[in-house]
């Protein structure tokens, strides 16, 4: 867990460390995440979160905090070394399965903190306070999984090195889906992608909704959400709002833009989203990918 991988040096300086929420629940999938943190639910043969931290690392964040909880032990296991394990797998010879169970305890210096008392997305961000200090940083929710040919991050950090200030992510969602969502109200920039942010509420009903551009799971914030966050009361669902944090932010003048995303996302917390995830993911695999489509065409046929 000590060996960090290396930023990119052709990348501008930009945030370098990276938080991760994964105190939540998991309820949408009980009773499987009963003794299993829903993170650690297998994408495929990975685990959703190591897809996540995967994601962090190539877009230079090298260090890593996970706000995690009760029950979450399992996940600080995944990314530490496991002597036993590698030492069977080493006698056996099985080079291809040690490379992947050593792999995912060398990819970035990690750090853990537990919330004690969970009181809502903007209270577990708070945690990560000390860890920030003064500088610009990540913030990557475990439920959005974003297809690694759609650079999503790397876009969001480029345009905060540009503009300042903090960076969201928004996705162009139905109406009828806005009040899952933080939802933005923005204005036009000079690129296409990129929204400034007038307003940020969390959840409104599709009839208030200022728009239909969605906050999806991947944040670049400024330091000064922490005193935000110190000053934001229970909002939406009487927790402390993420969402909340930075709308105050917008109020004090500092700048927030949103980039809209227009690749390939799966929300791995919906259970019909994850399957869709495995699926996708599965068929493009060189190894299983090939066998697995030749079923899946006879399954739609209606022939397995
Ligand atoms: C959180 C945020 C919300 C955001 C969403 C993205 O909600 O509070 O603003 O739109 O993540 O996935 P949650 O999904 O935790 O309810």
């Amino acid at each position: 867990m000590t060996q960090a991988a290396r930023p990119d040096a052709s990348r501008p300086a930009a945030a370098r460390k990276a938080v991760v929420p994964v105190a939540g629940l998991g309820t949408r999938f009980l009773p499987a995440t009963k003794a299993v943190p829903k993170e650690l639910l297998p994408v495929v043969d990975k685990p959703a979160l190591q897809y996540i931290v995967e994601e962090a690392v190539r877009a230079g964040l090298s260090e890593l905090l996970m706000v995690t909880g009760r029950g979450k032990e399992a996940i600080a296991e995944h990314f530490d070394r496991q002597p036993e394990l590698e030492a069977a797998l080493e006698k056996k010879g099985d080079a291809a399965r040690l490379s992947a169970v050593r792999h995912s305890s060398q990819l970035a210096q990690m750090h853990f903190v537990r919330q004690g008392d969970p009181q809502g997305l903007g209270h577990a961000v708070l945690q990560a306070a000390s860890f920030v200090g003064d500088e610009t940083f990540a913030v990557l929710l475990g439920d959005d999984l974003i297809d690694d040919r759609d650079r999503l991050l790397e876009r969001m950090l480029d345009v905060q090195v540009g503009r300042g200030g903090s960076v969201v992510a928004l996705l162009e969602v139905p109406r009828s889906e806005i009040s899952k969502y933080g939802c933005a109200s923005v204005e036009a920039t000079s690129e296409d992608d990129v929204w400034s942010l007038t307003d940020l509420v969390e959840k409104p009903s599709a009839d208030v909704a200022p728009s239909n551009l969605a906050v999806i799971g991947r944040y670049v914030l400024s330091p000064t959400i922490f005193d935000a966050l110190r000053e934001t009361g229970p909002g939406a669902g009487g927790e402390i709002q993420l969402t909340d944090g930075i709308r105050a932010l917008i109020r004090r003048g500092e700048p927030v833009h949103g980039v809209v995303f227009r690749g390939r996302r799966y929300d791995t917390g919906d259970r019909l989203d994850y399957l869709k995830a495995i699926v996708r993911l599965a068929v493009e695999r060189d190894d299983i990918g090939p066998d697995f489509r030749t079923w899946l065409d006879g399954f739609v046929a209606g022939g397995a």
